[in-house]
C-alpha cells in the first residue's frame, strides 16, 4: 500500500477503477469511481460491507449532483445553498447513472459535497463522482485519522491520502428529499436545527427512536460503531456512574469510562471527549478504538442531550452500545 499518496497519484489509481481512502471533514471514504462497477465491486469488497447498504456519492459541484438524479426539488435546492460544501447527504431520484450497486438497487441515490480542500481537488481533478463510505471495516467506528484507516484497511486498498485528523468526527446527516416534507434519515454534522432554519420543522426517521420499525437508511440498520469491550449507556448522574463502574470492577471486570473534561470518576482506563459537544464529536471515534487496544471488559459513557451535533454523537453511542441502558 502507497501512503502519504500525491494527489497526482490518487487522481490515476481513481481514474483506473482502484479505490483510494480520503480525508472529507466529517471522517475518511473509501472513494471509488461511482460509474464503474469494478470500483464500486472493490468497495464494499475492502470494507465487508452488506451490498444492500448503498453509497454517497461525492459531488464537487451542484452541476455535477445533477448528472445522477432525475431532478432536483426546490427544497433540495435550498439546502444546497445552505449546506454545500457540508456535512449534508441530500437523498434525491437516481437517474440511473451511477452503478447499481451503489444504490443497492434502490431508485434514489445520496449526494454530498465534502467541505474538504483535498477531497474537492480530487473531485474536481478526476472528473468523477466518487462513491464513498466511510473508510473503515464494516461494524467498526469511522476513522478520523489515517491512522484509523491504515489500521482497518492496510493491505486492502490502493492507497490513503492523509488530510490529518477529520474535523467534525461524525458522519453527514442524511436527509431524504425524495418526500414531501423531508426526513432526516441519519443525523449527522449538519444540525437538526441549523437544518429547521432553512426549511422549516423537519422529521426524523420514526426508526431513530423506535426499535421496531425498519430504517429507511439501510446503513441504519446494522451494529455498528462497536468497540470490542462491551459498551454501556449510563443514564443518571455522575454518582451513579461511579457507583455501576464500582459494581463491575468488584466482579473482577477491567472497566473504562467516557468522560468530558474535569469529570472525576475513577475507572481503569479512561476517555476523555474535552469539554463540548463538538469536540465530544471528534474525538468520538478515537475514543472507542482506543479501547480496542486496551484490555477493558466494560466500557461505560453517560448518556448525553440531543442539542445540536448531541443528536447524532448520542444515536452513535446507543447504536454503538447496542441498546443496553443501565438506569438507576
Ligand atoms: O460523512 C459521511 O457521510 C461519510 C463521508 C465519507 O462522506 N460517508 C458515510 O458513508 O458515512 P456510509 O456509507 O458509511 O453511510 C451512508 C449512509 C448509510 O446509512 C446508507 O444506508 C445511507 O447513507 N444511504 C446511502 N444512500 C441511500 C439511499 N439512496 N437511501 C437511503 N439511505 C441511503
Ligand atoms: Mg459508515
Amino acid at each position: 500500500m502507497i501512503q502519504h499518496q500525491t494527489l497526482n497519484e490518487a487522481v490515476r489509481l481513481l481514474q483506473e477503477g482502484e479505490v483510494v481512502a480520503i480525508p472529507t471533514e466529517t471522517v475518511y471514504g473509501l472513494a471509488g469511481d461511482a460509474t464503474s462497477e469494478t470500483a464500486v465491486r472493490r468497495i464494499f469488497a475492502a470494507k465487508g460491507r452488506p451490498s444492500d447498504n448503498p453509497l454517497i456519492v461525492h459531488v464537487a459541484s451542484v452541476e455535477q449532483a445533477k448528472q445522477f438524479v432525475t431532478h432536483i426539488p426546490e427544497v433540495a435546492t435550498r439546502l444546497m445553498d445552505a449546506f454545500w460544501p457540508g456535512a449534508l447527504t441530500i437523498i434525491l431520484q437516481s437517474n440511473g447513472r451511477a452503478s447499481s450497486l451503489v444504490t443497492a438497487g434502490l431508485d434514489t441515490i445520496g449526494l454530498r459535497m465534502p467541505d474538504h480542500s483535498l477531497a474537492l481537488q480530487l473531485i474536481e481533478a478526476t472528473g468523477l463522482g466518487l462513491a464513498a463510505p466511510s473508510a473503515n471495516r464494516s461494524g467498526k467506528p469511522s476513522p478520523t485519522s489515517s491512522a484509523h484507516v491504515a489500521h482497518d484497511l492496510s493491505g486492502r486498498i490502493a492507497a490513503i491520502v492523509d488530510g490529518g485528523e477529520t474535523g467534525i468526527g461524525v458522519e453527514s446527516t442524511v436527509i431524504d428529499c425524495t418526500t414531501n416534507p423531508p426526513v432526516i434519515l441519519r443525523p449527522g454534522g449538519v444540525t437538526r436545527e441549523q437544518i429547521q432554519t432553512v426549511i422549516g420543522d423537519v422529521a426524523l426517521d420514526p426508526a431513530l427512536s423506535m426499535k421496531n420499525e425498519t430504517p429507511k437508511a439501510p446503513g441504519m440498520k446494522y451494529t455498528h460503531y462497536a468497540p470490542e469491550a462491551t459498551l454501556s449507556v449510563v443514564a443518571g448522574d455522575l454518582s451513579f456512574l461511579q457507583h455501576v463502574i464500582d459494581e463491575a470492577r468488584q466482579t473482577g471486570q477491567k472497566t473504562g469510562v467516557i468522560l468530558f473534561d474535569g469529570e472525576d470518576i475513577e475507572a481503569d482506563v479512561r476517555c476523555f471527549l474535552g469539554t463540548t459537544i463538538e469536540t465530544a464529536a471528534q474525538r468520538l471515534y478515537d475514543c472507542l478504538r482506543r479501547f480496542d487496544q486496551t484490555t477493558v471488559d466494560q466500557i461505560f459513557v453517560r448518556d448525553i442531550s440531543e442539542e445540536g451535533v448531541g443528536l447524532a454523537v448520542r444515536n452513535r453511542l446507543h447504536k454503538a452500545a447496542g441498546g443496553r441502558i443501565i438506569r438507576p
